[in-house]
This record gives C-alpha cells, sequence and structure tokens, in this order.
C-alpha cells in the first residue's frame, strides 16, 4: 500500500500510519537492541518518509512516541531541572586485584554467606549517565545525572537517539518505568565527526566521552540528532507496578525484550575469580570494541541481596568499578629528536617529562612521520595528551593548544641526518624523508644489524641491540658480514660481557649461519622485502645465484611482487657494495638446506592466517613458519580479509572477533591437516 492510496480515506489512513509505525517501531527493535537489522537502511528511511509525509497531512495523527518526532524539537533556551526520585549514585572503585578480593569477601561477611557470590560483570562504559522515564509505556523524560539528586531535563536531546525506544515494546507496560544508562558516542562515529569538524575549521572533541557530553548538551535537539549517539541501559530507576525478574542479570535480558539496548559483553560470573578471568577478558578485548570503556563493573546479580546490602553514602555497596588503568595522560614536550631507521627513515620522537600511563612509565613517544607531527603541530615545551593503548607503541595522541607556552615554534624537517650529517631527502607525495647517507650512517648501519640479527632473520642469540651499538660505536662492526669475522677474545672485552659470555656468543653468530633462504633474504633487509615476499622468492628462485641475476621482469613473475619492489631488489643486487656482502657472507659458509619442491608450495598462496592461543603440538614460529612455507601469510590481527583464524588452547578476542565476521575457525587437528603434517 502506498501514501496516495492511503490519503483516500481518513480510516485507512489512520490504519496506515498505525501499520507504518508498528513496522518502524520493530525494524528500529531490530537494529538496536538486538543488533539484527532486518531491512536495509533505505527501506527503513522510505517508510519514515511516508509516515512523515502523512502526519504533515493528517496532523491530528501524530502522536509524541511516533518514531518522526526524534528530530526537531525547538531549541531550549536552558535546560529544566529534574529532580530524581531516586537518586543516582555513583560507584566506588578497584584498582587491583586485591580490591576486588577485599570487595568479595566484604560481600560474603556482610551477609554470612561461604559460598560463591554471582555478579553481573559489565563493561564500564565511558559516557554520560542518564535516567529515562516511561509512563504507560511512553517516554516522557529524560535527565542527566547531575550532582546525582538533581539533573538537567534533556528529554528533547534523548529522544533523537535512535536506540531510546519511544515506546515500550510490551502490551501491558507498567504505569512507571525508569532505566538508567549511559550515552556514548561509538569510535568509528567520534573520528568522523572529528575529522568533519576539523575540515570545517571547527573545534574537535578531545575524546568520545566529552563528544558525548557535549552532544547531550545542545539546546538544540537538531544538533543532537546530528550527531553519532548511543545508549546502553544498565539499571533501573523508580518502578511502579512491573513484575520483574529476581536477578539484575534477567531484569536486562527483560529490559532487551521491552526495546532497550543492552551491552552485549555482560556475563554473570561466579565469585572474586570469576571477576578477575572477566577483567582480563575485557582488558583483551578493549582495543577492538567499538566503544570507550574504562574498566567493568561487578554487581551481586541477586536483587534481594542488594537489598540487604544496601549503600553507604552515595555508592552501593553491592557494585565496583573495577577500572583499568588509564591509557591516556597528560605530559610536557622536553624535545623532539629524529630517529634514523635501517632504510634511513627519519621518525621523529617526542622527548617527554616522564609519566604514568596504561600502566608503565613512558619518556619517548612516537610521532610517526613528518606529516604526522605536522598535522598534529607538536612543538618542544607543549603540553601532550600521551596514549598508550594495550602494548602498543605510546604515541602523542594531540596537543592542548591553549597551554602552550609564548614563542614555541614549529619543528622543521632537519636538511642533513642527525647522526652522518648526510643530505635528507623526502620525495614528493612521501611521508617519509630518509637520511641519504645509507651505510654511511652509524644510526642505518646499528639498524641494518639488528635486523639482519633478529629473531624472524638470523636469529643470532644473545646479540641484543647494546651489542650491537657497541660493536658499531667501536667499528669493529660494518656490516652483517663483519658479524662472522668476530673472535670471542674481542668479544669478551665488551660492556657486561666476560669470557664464557664471549665464547657463547661467538658461537650463536657460528650457528646463525645454517639458516634458509628465504630467512636469509629476509635478514638482508631489502627494501619491501618482508617475510611473506622473501619465502615467495625463495620459492621461485629456489637457490641465490639465479635471483641475484634476475631482471625486474623475471621478479615479477614471483607472486606478490609489482614493479616498485622488483626494481628495490634488482637496485640491492646490483649496489656494488650490497654484493660484495652478499659474497663474503656466502663464502664464510652461511647456508641452507634446499627449499621444499613448488608442487608442494604455493598449497596456501594468497591465504590470510591469524593465530591466536597457544598450540599443543607446534610453537607459534613453527607454526607461522610452516603457513609461510606453503605460500600463505600470517597476520596480527583479525580482519574482513583473514581467511584462516587459528585458534589454540585459551583462544582470546581474536577468536571472538573471528566469528562475529564470519572467518573460517580451525582448531589444532584442523590446521594441521591443512598443513598434511
Ligand atoms: S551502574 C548504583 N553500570 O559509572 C549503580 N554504571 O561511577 C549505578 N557506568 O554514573 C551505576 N558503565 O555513568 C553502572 N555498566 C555500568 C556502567 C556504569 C558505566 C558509569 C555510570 C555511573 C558511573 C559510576
Amino acid at each position: 500500500m502506498c501514501a496516495q492510496k492511503a490519503s483516500g480515506s481518513p480510516d485507512k489512513t489512520a490504519a496506515r500510519v498505525a501499520e507504518l509505525k508498528e513496522t518502524l517501531d520493530r525494524y528500529n527493535y531490530r537494529y538496536h537492541a538486538l543488533d539484527d537489522p532486518e531491512v536495509p537502511d533505505a527501506e527503513y528511511d522510505k517508510l519514515l518518509r511516508e509516515l512523515r509525509g502523512l502526519e504533515t497531512q493528517h496532523p491530528e495523527l501524530l502522536t509524541a512516541d511516533s518514531l518522526t518526532q526524534r528530530v526537531g524539537a525547538a531549541p531550549v533556551a536552558a535546560f529544566g531541572a529534574v529532580k530524581h526520585r531516586l537518586a543516582m549514585l555513583s560507584l566506588d572503585n578497584a584498582f587491583s586485584d586485591e580490591d576486588v578480593r577485599d570487595f568479595d569477601r566484604r560481600i560474603r561477611e556482610r551477609l554470612a554467606i561461604e559460598g560463591p557470590i554471582r555478579y553481573s560483570a559489565e563493561p564500564k562504559l565511558d559516557g554520560l549517565a542518564i535516567n529515562a522515564r516511561y509512563e504507560h509505556g511512553v517516554f516522557v523524560q529524560g535527565a542527566t545525572r547531575g550532582d546525582g539528586e538533581t539533573g538537567e531535563d534533556i528529554t528533547q536531546n534523548l529522544k533523537t537517539i535512535k536506540a531510546l525506544p519511544l515506546k515500550l515494546r510490551t502490551g501491558k507496560p507498567p504505569p512507571v518505568l525508569e532505566v538508567r544508562g549511559e550515552v556514548f558516542m561509538p569510535l568509528a562515529g567520534f573520528e568522523r565527526f572529528n575529522e568533519q569538524a576539523i575540515a570545517r575549521g571547527e573545534k574537535s572533541f578531545v575524546n568520545p566521552r566529552n563528544a558525548a557530553a557535549g552532544s547531550l548538551r545542545q539546546l538544540d535537539p537538531r544538533m543532537t540528532a546530528a550527531r553519532p549517539l548511543d545508549l546502553f541501559i544498565y539499571a533501573l530507576g523508580i518502578v511502579e507496578g512491573a513484575e520483574l525478574p529476581a536477578e539484575h542479570s534477567a531484569t536486562l535480558q527483560a529490559l532487551r525484550q521491552w526495546g532497550f539496548k543492552i551491552c552485549q559483553q555482560s556475563r554473570v560470573v561466579e565469585s572474586a575469580d570469576g571477576c578477575l578471568d572477566y577483567y582480563r577478558e575485557m582488558g583483551a578485548l578493549r582495543s577492538s570494541l567499538p566503544y570507550q570503556i574504562d574498566g567493568v563493573v561487578y554487581k551481586v546479580d541477586d536483587l534481594e541481596l542488594q537489598r540487604q546490602l544496601g549503600f553507604v553514602s552515595r555508592a552501593p555497596r553491592w557494585a565496583v568499578a573495577h577500572k583499568f588503568p588509564a591509557e591516556e595522560a597528560l605530559t610536557t614536550v622536553r624535545g623532539i629528536e629524529f630517529q634514523v631507521g635501517r632504510t634511513g627513515a627519519l621518525t621523529p620522537v617526542a622527548r617527554l617529562e616522564p609519566v604514568f600511563v596504561g600502566g608503565v612509565t613512558v619518556s619517548n613517544a612516537t610521532l610517526h612521520n613528518m606529516d604526522e607531527l605536522t598535522r598534529k603541530d607538536v612543538r618542544v615545551g607543549d603540553t601532550v595528551v600521551i596514549r598508550r593503548a594495550g602494548d602498543v607503541i605510546p604515541e602523542v595522541a594531540r596537543v592542548l593548544p591553549e597551554r602552550r607556552v609564548a614563542g614555541a615554534s614549529p619543528v622543521v624537517l632537519p636538511s642533513v641526518c642527525p647522526v652522518c650529517g648526510s643530505p635528507v631527502v623526502r620525495e614528493a607525495e612521501q611521508a617519509v624523508a630518509r637520511c641519504t647517507g645509507g651505510r654511511i650512517c652509524a644510526a642505518q648501519r646499528k639498524e641494518e644489524i639488528k635486523h639482519f640479527a633478529s629473531r624472524r632473520a638470523l636469529d643470532i642469540q644473545g646479540l641484543g641491540d647494546k651489542l650491537i651499538e657497541q660493536l658499531v660505536d667501536k667499528e669493529w662492526v660494518r656490516t652483517p658480514a663483519d658479524l662472522f669475522t668476530l673472535e670471542s677474545e674481542r668479544l669478551s672485552t665488551l660492556d657486561r660481557m666476560g669470557e664464557k659470555s664471549g665464547q657463547k656468543l661467538q658461537a650463536a653468530i657460528a650457528a646463525a649461519k645454517h639458516t634458509t633462504l628465504s630467512r636469509f633474504l629476509y635478514a638482508l633487509g631489502i627494501r619491501d622485502v618482508g617475510e611473506a615476499t622473501a619465502h615467495l622468492l625463495a620459492q621461485h628462485f629456489r637457490a641465490i645465484e639465479p635471483l641475484r641475476l634476475a631482471d625486474e621482469d623475471e621478479m615479477q613473475r614471483v607472486p606478490d611482487v609489482g614493479p616498485v619492489v622488483a626494481k628495490n631488489i634488482v637496485a640491492y643486487f646490483r649496489d656494488p657494495e650490497n654484493a660484495g656482502i652478499v659474497d663474503r657472507l656466502l663464502a664464510d659458509g652461511i647456508d641452507w638446506p634446499a627449499p621444499a619442491p613448488p608442487e608442494a608450495a604455493a598449497e596456501l598462496a594468497g591465504k590470510t592466517f591469524v593465530l591466536t592461543g597457544t598450540l599443543q603440538t607446534m610453537t607459534r614460529e613453527a607454526a607461522e613458519e610452516a603457513v609461510l612455507k606453503l605460500g600463505g601469510k600470517v597476520s596480527g590481527s583479525v580482519s574482513k580479509k583473514t581467511h584462516y583464524v587459528v585458534a589454540g588452547t585459551e583462544a582470546g578476542s581474536k577468536l571472538k572477533k573471528a566469528q562475529d565476521l564470519g572467518v573460517t575457525v580451525l582448531d589444532e587437528p584442523a590446521f594441521l591437516k591443512l598443513l598434511k603434517k
């Protein structure tokens, strides 16, 4: 049925409006509460337009709970005050395992319960708490937490958030139902919103929490409607005349039935151990969640026990927030230096006033490259936000321009290398600036040797960065080939070395001579030749000599090698100094077994694997090597492009992500079968 026909008779129009409302309500519920859309967005939009058209033609059919009423209320001069009929409390914090065990012990003592307590464990969302009131199933009032006693009336703004049902999905709504939850801005929306704000020359938000707060406190609801806000419900306020379950977790499920969006990461756990397991699991998942969380919350699940426990001052005794170590912190920039990498790339690094962030003390943070540095406009003396998420390298997230000291000038790219004085060049359109010194530059020499000796290359046991730096500074080693001339007597004179360790190191260097062709190719550090390309080269050429002699056309026959990579490889072997180094290495006795015959190879060509958890029959390295050997690739993170996730025991967030994305998951036997082991 379409709008034109419906407008024929008043009854039919009313019926169509009712039908549209019901259908749209259901679509909305499926989309938000169940996260399982029934129709494409375009279909939803089409019906919403039809409803809006009918309501404009027949204003008498317009009701406050219509989905068309989410947007468009007039701006207000100021927010009215809302007195909370039930105070909105805050939570006590726990920062350590011990704090959590104390919390659990206190509860058991107070209740005189010996057995384990069941808790509802939930992410602690980093947004803004709100209260939403429904009378006879219709949303009538929304308020911020304010001081816990009185908040601000943000009814019109809350209405614009699509995750908030305007009407409860139940035939028997209670006379009064208040729900409480967190309004937040999902990370993707936050980033998009900030990019657009910057493009328009407007102020960007410091973090998603501030963005959510700023958006919710707009006096013009149309502004709020334009912001990508979301809402999870995690508690009740005043309830009159409703029969609800006896547990918190079941109550949340009931609320979900009524149309509210509940965080799907919530789960019931048992005792302090269960809480701590959940904490670690969420900690691992944190960086892959689409929204920010700053910890987890444990709540006694049994509502009768909650009632018995009651409150102390402003917080319930039955709940606690277990916080993650802060991932962002403020500090000042003492200096900005440029580090020179293996291929000469200059990386700007901020030297910082040491600061504790993400569980460690950080005194250096990367600025990635000149473009990033310019975009963020970091200057010496600036107050900056440092971010360290998970085990990622700490970075300067942003500057606080209002705290900039007068006279601080922008950082310019040095024209010569800070280490060797050779000219620095930056090719047009390239973010990377490079020192042109090559092996003249001590920094590049050190990095070349570190790479050569690294675990995934020749894997020279015991030859760490500090030793390599000494060897290069003393000019005992200039190129990787020099490593094999080192005698143990000499090695034992290095800092923190003795006779025994000198002998051991020399033996380790000698042992590293027996390797594989692909490790050797990777170890050479040819620009753009990572482990996967090195494997493919080894498989294609099967020996070093034909590879050294190949021209660019021949190189491009190797899968995954395009013109640029081919050019780099050919240029490497044509360079007389490199050629001399390769000759010396081979003469020194570097060797490898003949690579596997090509038929067995390439079986997994182009397939990307992600390994997670612990395998019982092989180490992580051996598994990676086996995949590479058959032409596959190994990646650290799961995406839609991943072909297989190999899940060992105690697989965590990567497994979950694979399941969410529908990526094939292999257990260990299936993986071994694929490898034909
Ligand atoms: S329950 C009486 N659950 O944390 C208990 N709060 O520090 C009331 N928050 O104001 C809160 N996620 O803004 C609860 N899953 C969650 C939460 C959560 C975030 C916030 C909320 C509250 C603050 C308390």
